[in-house]
């Protein structure tokens, strides 16, 4: 048969379908979410996220030192923390003697062109298990920014080169941009978590660092799943705010959203592919129903075809060495 148009003459051979290839992933696109705990020479596993480790901050720099050989240059820093370092105001999150701080500090002095980025967000340190301060029940919005304000300042104090507030509360692009220029920190960059949505699938990221919330559920403050006209509500005003990137989360099931933020604005756009997604790939993997590797590798790339030019993904290592 004659036919005009025959495009599997473009997938005819490796070298062809290479040259055609659209989308190619890159070791510079990934940032790595790290976790580290209290001790010396502690590695525990997160149980939900086979490979993925809790780590002291001695095991965390030797980690640090093989991504870089890897070419993962940025990393994003999570704290687990007693139950007893917690309360009502996350007082500990801006310590400067905390083990959160502290770490930033070592890792900007043993790797100073390496790029930490630190979460902005009260769950880790908060006892309640919420982003913000809770009364009666109810997530107080203003009152958490002022927190949210301390908690930046000191890790820009102690080195982070961008914050990443995940907390969803309203304004706080803003407030954050003017504590940091306020403190002269005019190149501390800003990540915002712009449309972060309620998700079932950061499951493991509380196990991980024992942050689930002691009651109710985040839906006052991440966006409803059934939602995307609202996805461009929170990412003009996070544009507005002053935000550097504007982040999607979680990425898999939010392609659609990566890529209706990617149309809209001209600043960069970061996924996250969380703890959940990890998790899924990792267990049918162990489970010998599908192919561990291959799943990964498709799903970081789907992730950049809908838009994404920054990943935060628990596979950044595992990636890098396929890449
Ligand atoms: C909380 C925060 C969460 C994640 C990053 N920061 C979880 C939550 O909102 O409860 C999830 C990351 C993941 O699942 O990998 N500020």
């Amino acid at each position: 048969m004659n036919l005009t148009r025959r495009p599997r003459r473009n997938r005819q051979s490796a070298v062809i379908r290479d040259m055609v290839q659209e989308t190619r992933l890159s070791v510079t696109d990934f940032i790595l979410p790290l976790f580290i705990l209290e001790g010396k020479n502690v590695r525990s596993e997160v149980a939900s996220m086979p490979g993925i480790y809790r780590l002291s901050l001695d095991l965390l720099l030797d980690e640090i030192q093989e991504c870089v050989d890897l070419g993962i240059n940025t990393f994003d820093l999570f704290p687990n923390l007693p139950e007893a370092r917690k309360d009502k105001y996350a007082t500990e999150s801006y310590n400067p003697d905390g083990l959160y701080l502290q770490a930033v500090r070592a890792i900007k002095d043993r790797f100073p062109d390496v790029m930490v980025m630190t979460d902005v967000a009260m769950d880790p340190y908060s006892s309640d298990g919420h982003d913000g301060i809770v009364e009666n029940g109810k997530i107080l919005n203003d009152e958490t920014l002022e927190v949210l304000g301390k908690m930046t300042l000191a890790q820009a104090q102690a080195g982070a080169n961008i914050i990443g507030p995940s907390d969803m509360m309203d304004g706080r692009v803003g407030y954050l941009r003017q504590v940091l220029d306020e403190g002269g920190f005019h190149d501390v960059a800003i990540m915002s978590y712009a449309a972060k949505y309620a998700s079932a699938f950061y499951g493991p990221f509380r196990d991980a660092l024992d942050s689930a919330p002691k009651f109710g559920d985040k839906k006052t403050y991440q966006m409803n799943p059934g939602n995307s006209r609202e996805a461009l509500i929170e990412a003009q005003l996070d544009f507005e705010e002053g935000a550097d990137f504007l982040m999607v989360k979680p990425a898999l099931a939010y392609l659609d959203i990566i890529k209706l933020l990617d149309d809209n604005f001209h600043l960069p756009i970061a996924a996250y592919n969380v703890s959940g997604e990890y998790a899924m790939i990792k267990a049918a993997a162990q489970n010998g129903w599908l192919d561990g590797e291959r799943a990964m590798m498709e799903s970081l790339m789907a992730i950049k075809r809908a838009g994404a030019n920054v990943i935060l993904t628990y596979f950044a290592k595992e990636a890098a060495r396929l890449l």
